[in-house]
């Protein structure tokens, strides 16, 4: 899978490259860098870190990578965050930007970043891990982006962003979910939270008042969360022959939007050898994989859900993984590496993972 998001400590992950998030004197600190030298074997990665000299911030150098299950360290060099407004951002892009160009050059088929600047060097998580994706991204993205990236997050509750886009899918969530389910995953987390939740509340029982059919969207500061379909699949909103294999109709869905295979896959967060498998007709891709492609072709919800069900799935408004998707299609957010990094932060499978 070309971008995944693991948990753990990134000295005891194996890929071709581990990234350090590193300081401009290449001196061994603490957090992933201190990690890594002590996996390393200290001695030797500060000799060879000497060697080099330094790294300006925005930029990568590669040094062996000694008793680490790599070939290689990239040490990265990440801005300090002074508030935002100095060149924060575009550096910490240009820290990832270098490392996965050093990487191609030296033809990896692997690389494990952290989240770069998001500790010592102060940057706001939630930030780091939108700059990091987004950047991650539109290498991948790239006729040279065949790479597996790995992105190694230490916490994962602290990427539990405590928004409004977090409180609404809580909403959808407690409004979807059997009683017993909601009581072990939904969590009122403030009363500020609990303020703002029982206003969408008293907002859609308004709604269920109004002549308005529950799937049309109104215009609101926030935008009211829609529930996904419990119901059998609307009608589709493309010619679709209903007797068709999945493969069938995905090809014919890429063919009908004028993309190419790689443009979609390579959105869909999957690799080219699963690509190529779903194209034969007697394979049956999983659920999360699916709905990435759907993502990929950026269809519309009625569309996402026929799809689904050629394959033969459904969106349940009980299953917090549909839920968490559904908003995404509903709001018509279509980037997989976003709404992964919301996945993850709840726990939930990845979009575009393995078959
Ligand atoms: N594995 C994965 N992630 C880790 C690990 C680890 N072993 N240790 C810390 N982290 C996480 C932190 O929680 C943070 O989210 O990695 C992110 C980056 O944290 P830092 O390592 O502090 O990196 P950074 O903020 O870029 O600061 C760099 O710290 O160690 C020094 O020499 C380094 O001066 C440099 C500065």
């Amino acid at each position: 899978m070309p971008l995944t998001i693991a948990q753990g400590d990134i000295a005891q992950f194996s890929a071709d490259a581990l990234v350090n998030a590193a300081n401009r004197s290449l001196s061994e600190g603490g957090g992933v860098c201190g990690a890594l030298f002590k996996g390393a074997g200290r001695e030797r990665m500060r000799a060879a870190c000497e060697a080099v000299g330094g790294c300006e911030p925005g930029q990568a150098v590669a040094t062996p990578a000694f008793g680490l299950s790599a070939r290689y360290v990239i040490h990265a060099v990440g801005p300090v965050y002074m508030g935002g407004r100095q060149g924060e951002e575009e550096t910490l892009r240009n820290a990832y930007r270098s490392a996965l160009r050093l990487a191609r050059e030296k033809a990896l088929s692997s690389i494990a970043f952290p989240l770069i600047s998001a500790g010592i060097y102060g940057y706001p998580k939630n930030e780091a891990l939108h700059v990091a994706t987004e950047t991650i991204r539109d290498f991948l993205l790239t006729d040279e982006g065949e790479m597996d990236v790995t992105l190694v997050l230490y916490d994962r509750e602290d990427l539990r962003l405590n928004n409004r886009l977090e409180m609404e899918i809580d909403f959808l969530l407690r409004r979807g979910m059997l009683p017993e389910a909601e009581s072990v995953r939904y969590r009122m987390e403030s009363s500020r939270n609990r303020r703002y939740l029982e206003k969408l509340e008293q907002r859609q029982s308004a709604d269920a008042f109004t002549k308005e059919a529950p799937r049309v969207r109104r215009k609101m500061p926030y935008g009211t969360p829609s529930m996904p379909a419990e119901s059998a699949p609307a009608p589709l909103e493309l010619d679709l022959q209903l007797d068709e294999s999945f493969s069938r109709t995905l090809l014919k869905l890429i063919d009908s939007k004028g993309y190419k295979d790689a443009e979609v896959y390579k959105r869909a967060n999957i690799d080219r050898r699963l690509f190529s498998k779903i194209r034969n007709e007697s394979y049956r891709p999983g659920k999360s994989t699916v709905l990435a492609l759907a993502l990929a072709l950026r269809l519309s919800r009625t569309d996402a859900e026929s799809l689904l069900a050629r394959a033969g799935y459904a969106l349940s408004s009980s299953i917090e993984f549909d839920v968490v998707v559904s908003y995404f299609i509903n709001k018509g957010v279509y980037d997989v590496f976003e709404i992964n990094a919301v996945l993850f932060g709840r726990d939930l499978p990845l979009l575009g993972a393995s078959s």
